[in-house]
């Protein structure tokens, strides 16, 4: 399967899809996560969210997972992992490696040194924590209370 980057407007519908199936998201997020997609449709690069979805075999319009990442404004060579997420049946089967790994050599072609991803401290988050440990990213900060009290924001980095 390859990964494909230029988004298209049914990936409005399957981003939600994903995001709501992972139950990791509040309403808000779902949102936040539909308005990102919006914004690269409507701006192209310029809007500083770029993706790569994992297209679902023989279900035009559906995916399995995706990223979405970019530089982040007023640094040299920061990149953000904004979103990533595989939908629950195809969890476990390094579909999140590999989209992994593709946003990195992405960032790192544009230039990319860091990449960072933020994440919660909630028990909830446990195996997500285990997946960028894993993907040899750092727990660097520790924002205490920040999404809500307490639930701490965790910020990992990896450095290339
Ligand atoms: C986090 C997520 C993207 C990982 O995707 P995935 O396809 O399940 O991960 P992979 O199968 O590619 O696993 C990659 C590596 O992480 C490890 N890993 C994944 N889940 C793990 C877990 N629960 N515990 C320990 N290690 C784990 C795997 O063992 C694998 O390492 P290996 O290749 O050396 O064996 C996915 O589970 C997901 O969408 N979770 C819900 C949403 C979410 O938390 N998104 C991040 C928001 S901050």
């Amino acid at each position: 399967m390859n990964l494909r980057s230029i988004p298209r407007d049914s990936d409005r519908a399957a981003v939600l899809a994903v995001v709501k199936a992972t139950g990791f998201f509040s309403g808000e997020e779902e949102a936040i996560a539909v308005e990102l997609v919006d914004e690269a449709l409507a701006r192209g690069p310029a809007s500083g969210y770029e993706f790569l979805f994992a297209d679902a075999p023989d279900q035009p319009e559906k995916i399995l997972g995706y990223t979405c990442y970019g530089p982040i404004p007023g640094t040299q060579s920061s990149f953000d992992l904004y979103w990533i997420a595989v939908t629950p049946t195809g969890q476990g089967k390094g579909l999140g490696r590999r989209l992994l790994l593709a946003t990195e050599e992405a960032a790192r072609r544009r230039g990319a040194t860091h990449i960072y991803a933020d994440t919660s401290g909630q028990d909830k988050y446990v195996p997500t924590r285990a997946f960028y440990t894993r993907m040899g990213y750092q727990a660097e900060a520790v924002l205490r209370d920040y999404f809500a009290p307490g639930d701490d924001k965790i910020l990992f980095s990896k450095a290339f």
